[in-house]
C-alpha cells in the first residue's frame, strides 16, 4: 500500500501545510525539527504547539516511503516522505500535487500569499472567528481597526458541519465592516485553548496580520432534543432479544408519531447494505461501520435510528458512536445482556446447535468474542422479562431524554 486516507483533522493540517499558512513548517515535524525549531525559537509556543501537527500511519509504512495521501473521496492531494516514524505517527515533508479544490466557499480558501498580494499596505488587523461575531465584537473590530487604520481580514476557520455557516457569518459580518476581506481557514480546534490560541495567531501572521484579534468562541447550543439526530443502537448476543425489542421500539414510535423512524434490521442490512460479507473481524466490522454509516446519515438530518446487529466489538462500537456525534446527533446505547446460557437454550434459529456442532465457525459467543460493553446506557436481560417491558424500558431512557415528546 503506498495510499492513505488521513482523518478530517490531519486533512485540515495538511491544507495549512501546503498552503504556507503553517510556514516554516512544510510537513509534519519529526522529533528533531521539534527541538530545533524550540532551540532557536522559531515559532512561537516552544515544544508543545507543533504537537497537533501530526500524522497517524499504519504500520506498514516506514521511513523512505512515500505516501499518496488522498482526502475521503479520492482525490490524490499530497505525497508524503516518511523519514520518521514515533509510535502511531509519522512525520516527513509534504509535497503538494494538482488536486481540484472543492467544496463550500473552496473560492476562498486562498492561501496565504494570495491574500498578502492583495492586502493593502500597511496594518492589517486580522480576526479569526470560530463563530460569528456579536454586535458588541463587531463594534470592538471596528473601533480597533479604525484606531489602528488597519485594513480588517475575517479569517472564518472553518472546519466540520458548521463551516459553510461560518463562512456566511463572516460574509456578513463583512458587509458591516465596509472593505473587510474573508479568507476561509481550515484550522482544526485545539483542545488546549493556549495552543489553539497560539496556532491562530501564527496563521494570522503568514497571512499578513499585524495585529491578531481571536473572535469570540462560539456559544454552541444544541437544537432541542426532540429535533437533534438520535440512534438507538441494540447489541448483544444471537438470540438475546434485540431485534424483537428494537421492532417493538419502532412500533410504538410510530404510533406515538412526531418523529419518522429508520429501523436497519439486522438480517436487512446483511442481505441488501452488507451482501456478501462473513463473519470474520473485518467483514463484522464492515458491517458495524457500514450501518454506523447510514444512521448518522439518518442523524445529520435530524432523523431517529434504531440499529440492532450484534457488533461484538468495542472498538467498532465506539467508532459508530463518534461518527454519529460528529454530525450531532445522540447515540444511545442498550446492551441486551440475556446471558449465553437463555440464548442457546432458545436457539429460535436452530444456529447454536449447528455452532456447538462444527457446522459455523466464528459463532458469537461460542466460538467467537463479544465484548460486554462498559459503556450502555441501559442494560437489559430478557430471560425473566416481557417483551412490553423491556420495550417499555427502552421507550422510557428516550422520551426522559426528552428525545421524544
Ligand atoms: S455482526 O457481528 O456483524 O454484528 P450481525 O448482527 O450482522 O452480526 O448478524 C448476526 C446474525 O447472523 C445472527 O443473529 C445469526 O442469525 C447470523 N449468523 C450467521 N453466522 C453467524 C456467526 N458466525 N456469528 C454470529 N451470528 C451469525
Amino acid at each position: 500500500m503506498t495510499e492513505w486516507t488521513p482523518d478530517a483533522r490531519e486533512l485540515a493540517d495538511l491544507e495549512l501545510l501546503l498552503s504556507g499558512a503553517y510556514a516554516p513548517l512544510a510537513g509534519f515535524l519529526t522529533s528533531a525539527e521539534v527541538e530545533s525549531v524550540v532551540e532557536r525559537g522559531r515559532l512561537p509556543g516552544g515544544a508543545s504547539w507543533p504537537d497537533p501537527i501530526t500524522i497517524a500511519l499504519p504500520d506498514e509504512f516506514g521511513p523512505g516511503d512515500r505516501v499518496t495521501l488522498r482526502d475521503p473521496e479520492g482525490a490524490a492531494v499530497a505525497v508524503l516522505t516518511v523519514v520518521e516514524r514515533d509510535g502511531h505517527h509519522a512525520a516527513g515533508p509534504v509535497e503538494a500535487l494538482d488536486a481540484p479544490v472543492y467544496g463550500p466557499f473552496s473560492r476562498l480558501r486562498r492561501t496565504p500569499e494570495e491574500v498578502r498580494k492583495d492586502l493593502p499596505d500597511g496594518e492589517v488587523l486580522a480576526v479569526t472567528m470560530r463563530g460569528p461575531l456579536d454586535g458588541a465584537a463587531l463594534d470592538d473590530v471596528a473601533a480597533t481597526a479604525e484606531e489602528l487604520d488597519a485594513t480588517v481580514l475575517l479569517m472564518p476557520l472553518v472546519f466540520g458541519e458548521s463551516g459553510p455557516a461560518l463562512v456566511r457569518a463572516a460574509l456578513k459580518a463583512a458587509e458591516r465592516l465596509r472593505g473587510a476581506t474573508v479568507v476561509a481557514v481550515p484550522l482544526a480546534p485545539r483542545e488546549d485553548t493556549e495552543i489553539d490560541l497560539e496556532l491562530r495567531e501564527h496563521v494570522a501572521r503568514n497571512y499578513g496580520a499585524t495585529e491578531h484579534y481571536a473572535g469570540p468562541a462560539p456559544i454552541t447550543i444544541p437544537g432541542p432534543p426532540h429535533k437533534r439526530g438520535l440512534v438507538v443502537f441494540f447489541t448483544g448476543l444471537s438470540g438475546s432479544g434485540k431485534s424483537t425489542i428494537a421492532r417493538g421500539l419502532r412500533d410504538a414510535l410510530l404510533e406515538r408519531g412526531g418523529r419518522t423512524v429508520t429501523y436497519l434490521d439486522g438480517d436487512v442490512v446483511r442481505r441488501m447494505l452488507s451482501a456478501g460479507l462473513t463473519f470474520s473481524r473485518e467483514d463484522r466490522d464492515r458491517n458495524i461501520r457500514r450501518i454506523g454509516f447510514v444512521a448518522a446519515e439518518v442523524a445529520r438530518h435530524g432523523g431517529l435510528a434504531i440499529c440492532a446487529p450484534i457488533a461484538p466489538y468495542a472498538e467498532t462500537r465506539d467508532e459508530v458512536r463518534a461518527m454519529v456525534e460528529e454530525v450531532g446527533g445522540d447515540l444511545l446505547l442498550v446492551h441486551v445482556a440475556t446471558p449465553l446460557e437463555e440464548c442457546e437454550r432458545r436457539d429460535r434459529k436452530g444456529l447454536y446447535a449447528k455452532a456447538r456442532a462444527g457446522l459455523i465457525p466464528e459463532f458469537t459467543g461460542i466460538s467467537d468474542p463479544y465484548e460486554e460493553p462498559d459503556d450502555a446506557d441501559l442494560v437489559l436481560d430478557t430471560t425473566d422479562m416481557t417483551i412490553d417491558r423491556a420495550v417499555g424500558a427502552v421507550l422510557n431512557l428516550v422520551t426522559a431524554g426528552g428525545w421524544v415528546r
